[in-house]
């Protein structure tokens, strides 16, 4: 014999599963949709940014730095490509002139050689780059150096070499780009680190105290 009190809460359970069941659809799609919503209004936005944006990429003569300037290029933006190696970087031009973008107007990067490992050079490549478009919107500091060595084996001046060109380098850069941000009130600065900052690995010491 069910009492009348369990009848109405077994009714309660039904409707509660029953609206649950009916629910969880399209408040899960809803969900989805506006985070889609939001993530596509997030990347027409930044599309947006890049196109005719001043991009600064060190280190743009191979692995990820050539492969931002790709990108970037192809995005319409206005690019400074650095590194030490001229030749490798007019070739990347060479490449990126011949690569096929149709959809935005692309523009012909320049080029400004240097090397981060010294003071002086820096100084005098921050005029040349903002020579280039006038002002800087983006600054990528992604060029670095990789060193694999026992610490009692590694000398201190490759030490030091690693650490001016990873650490003291980009400091030094962005530090001389900072005013001409700051005097338009506008400018991002990306620093490409890596995990190795944060986790230790054998014969890693010397490179993983650069990115930390
Ligand atoms: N590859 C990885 O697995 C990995 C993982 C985590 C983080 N990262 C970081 O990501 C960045 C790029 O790595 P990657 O693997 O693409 O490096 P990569 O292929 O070896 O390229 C390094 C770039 O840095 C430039 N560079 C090196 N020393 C320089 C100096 N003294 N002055 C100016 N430019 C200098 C090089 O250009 P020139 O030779 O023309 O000077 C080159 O374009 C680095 O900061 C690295 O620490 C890489």
């Amino acid at each position: 014999m069910v009492s009348a009190a369990t009848r109405k809460n077994l009714l309660k359970v039904r409707v509660m599963d029953f609206i649950t069941s009916i629910a969880i659809l399209p408040l899960l799609f809803g969900c989805v949709g506006i985070f889609s919503l939001f993530k596509l209004l997030q990347y027409m936005r930044m599309k947006a940014y890049i196109r005719n944006a001043v991009v600064i990429i060190t280190g743009a003569t191979s692995g990820l730095g050539r492969e931002c300037a790709r990108v970037f290029f192809a995005a319409g933006a206005k690019l400074v490509l650095c590194g030490r190696n001229r030749e490798a970087l007019e070739e990347l031009t060479r490449e990126l002139a011949a690569s096929r973008v149709t959809e935005v107007q692309t523009h012909k990067p320049y080029i400004v050689t240097f090397d981060l490992a010294d003071p002086g050079a820096i100084v005098a490549a921050t005029s040349e780059i903002l020579q280039c478009f006038g002002y800087v919107d983006v600054l990528i500091n992604n060029a670095g150096i990789s060193y694999r060595g026992a610490i009692i084996d590694t000398s201190t001046d490759v030490d030091k070499r690693v650490m001016e060109t990873n650490y003291f380098g980009p400091v030094a850069l962005t530090k001389a780009l900072l005013p001409s941000m700051i005097k338009r009130r506008h400018g991002h600065i990306v620093a490409i680190s890596s995990i190795q900052g944060k986790i230790s690995i054998p014969f890693r010491s010397a490179y993983s105290a650069t990115p930390s």
